[in-house]
């Protein structure tokens, strides 16, 4: 069960259209496998399901020829967002490692009969799910239009997204020291209509998350949240594998922040 996430985040892209065919049986058990355990560094727990779409009429607009879809639910406890975008984007990073394509779903699928074949509980909440199958060998008419739309393949500069000490001083590359590879693969994370809401700030052997609130969340989930555990899951997987040990941590920081600029969790090494 191995693989290497910063291979896999080299790769990945989301996948909306797939070839039609049934994922192999020892693809499916591997990743039926990976999402028995599913860890995070916040110790959210994250409940696991592979479903089929025929048995629940399950689907989504911008979807086609998928086999199974992956989904998970997990309790509505403080900053659940971050444990479930964090163990969800390792299971679709685990995903790409064994070929399957997926994509995060967060408004366009149907989601009252993925909450009913996932049996959400009143305090529980299925932030998104993902298709799961081979990718075709080109993308449908759709989502190449829709890749278009929210420049799907673009992303922020590197200085738009770390700073240097304060949110005045820009970090170039060069200057980000032993997280640089960490915050470059992590700048490659997946966000809902690619917003790409994640801030760092670099302080000597820390460093400072922060979330650019820029879509209207309602009281129940900040999906921009179930990003930045998406970042911070690309971040930490890449320090970890070229042996960078660190954790995470809540800290009192006094770092001014730029208006709907929220402080996140810090990472020491
Ligand atoms: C939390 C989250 C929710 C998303 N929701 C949707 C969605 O509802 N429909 C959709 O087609 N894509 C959705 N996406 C996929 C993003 O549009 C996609 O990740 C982004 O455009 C970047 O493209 P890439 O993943 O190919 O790099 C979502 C992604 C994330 C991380």
């Amino acid at each position: 069960m191995k693989f290497s996430a910063v291979a896999a985040i080299s790769n990945r892209r989301s996948v909306r259209t797939f070839d039609g065919n049934n994922l192999r049986d020892s693809d499916l058990k591997a990743l039926e496998d990976f999402i028995k355990e599913p860890l995070n560094p916040f110790g959210t727990p994250v409940n696991f399901r592979i479903l089929d779409p025929e048995k629940y009429s399950l689907s989504s607009p911008v979807i086609s020829g998928e086999s199974l879809y992956l989904a998970a639910k997990v309790k509505r406890e403080e900053n659940y967002e971050l444990g479930f975008g964090y163990s969800f984007e390792h299971a679709c990073l685990y995903a790409c490692s064994l070929g399957i394509g997926t994509v995060m779903l967060a408004s366009t699928l149907s989601r009252d009969r993925f909450e009913t074949a996932m049996e959400v509980k009143e305090d529980e909440i299925l932030p998104v799910a993902s298709p799961l199958g081979y990718p075709a060998s080109r993308m449908s008419f759709k989502e190449r239009l829709m890749r278009q739309a929210i420049k799907a393949d673009r992303r922020q500069p590197f200085s738009s997204i770390c700073f240097d000490g304060s949110f005045s001083t820009l970090l170039n590359e060069d200057q980000a020291g032993v997280f640089k590879e960490a915050l470059k693969l992590a700048i490659l994370s997946p966000s809902a209509v690619n917003k790409q809401p994640f801030r760092a700030v670099v302080d000597g052997n820390t460093v400072h998350f922060f979330e650019y609130r820029t879509l209207n969340s309602d009281e129940r989930i900040d999906i921009q949240k179930v990003d930045m555990g998406i970042f911070l899951c690309h971040f930490d997987l890449c320090m970890k594998e070229k042996g960078n040990i660190g954790s995470f941590y809540r800290d009192e920081v006094s770092i001014e922040t730029p208006e709907h600029v929220i402080y996140t969790i810090s990472f020491k090494i």
